[in-house]
């Protein structure tokens, strides 16, 4: 039996949308899997944060009103690897924490440091099938983007797709393809759509619902569009 497919979202830099993308990613990925929101869905998003922000969002959301499951990992990080063997999974996103514990010192070997939040990071990085990182058109994102993928990332092999999130589409498109350029002049694959900056999206997060459930409006077809094209990529990539 072939094990879940893991991927986490990561990026050091913290607001860049690991938490939105992870619960949306899942959200469409168990629509097209035919989950329905009261069964044990093959789909999980577990939160992986110390500072428990997924875990604040889940208790928001009414209860079996989604089509993924949700587990919260924080305190036992080997649940994932356990998670993956589940013959009823198939997909898994892990959102991981905003901050990586860094270890300033460069000649370090493993640039997350020590503590809690560290450990539970690599015991995640170890068992992770691949990362969704994602990023905004802000100049200020491009360092740690590139941080996590050159220091955490490449070092453990553990392929991954960028994913540049919050592009305002009433700013014009120079950002977003300025981005897009600063991602493939360093070789990073990268999905090729943005996800667009709605308020939509942080309303949801707010009160705890999902791309999935919006209730109908351009807006909603609009910021469903941008997930329903970034699933397929990332199948399509996986
Ligand atoms: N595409 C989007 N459109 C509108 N708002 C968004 C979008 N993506 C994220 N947001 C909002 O931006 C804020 C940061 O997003 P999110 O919490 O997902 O980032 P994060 O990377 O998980 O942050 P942290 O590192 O603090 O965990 C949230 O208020 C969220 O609702
Ligand atoms: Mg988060």
């Amino acid at each position: 039996m072939a094990s879940a497919h893991l991927d986490v979202l990561i990026n050091q830099k913290g607001g860049v949308g690991k938490s939105t993308l992870t619960v949306n990613i899942a959200a469409v990925v168990a629509e097209n899997l035919g989950a329905v929101p009261d069964g044990n869905s093959p789909v999980v998003a577990v939160g992986i944060d110390p500072q428990g922000s997924t875990e604040k969002w889940a208790e928001r959301v009414e209860e079996d009103a989604l089509p993924f499951d949700y587990m919260a990992a924080s305190e036992d990080p080997g649940a994932v690897a356990e998670l993956k063997q589940d013959p009823e999974v198939r997909r898994i996103l892990a959102d991981c924490p905003g901050f990586l514990d860094v270890n300033g010192n460069a000649s370090t070997r493993d640039p997350l440091g020590a503590g809690p939040a560290a450990d539970a990071l690599r015991a995640i990085l170890d068992v992770a099938d691949r990362a969704i990182v994602p990023m905004t058109t802000e100049f200020l994102s491009r360092e740690p983007t590139e941080y996590t993928i050159e220091r955490v990332l490449k070092p453990r092999g553990i392929p991954f797709v960028v994913v540049v999130n919050l592009w305002d589409p009433r700013d014009g498109t120079d950002d977003r393809d300025e981005t897009f350029r600063w991602i493939d002049r360093h070789g990073y694959p990268r999905a090729p759509h943005a996800i667009r900056r709605y308020k939509i999206h942080t309303h949801a997060a707010e009160s705890g619902t999902v791309v999935t459930r919006y209730k109908e409006s351009g807006t909603a077809y609009r910021a469903r569009e941008d997930f329903y094209r970034l699933a397929l990529h990332l199948n399509g990539a996986a």
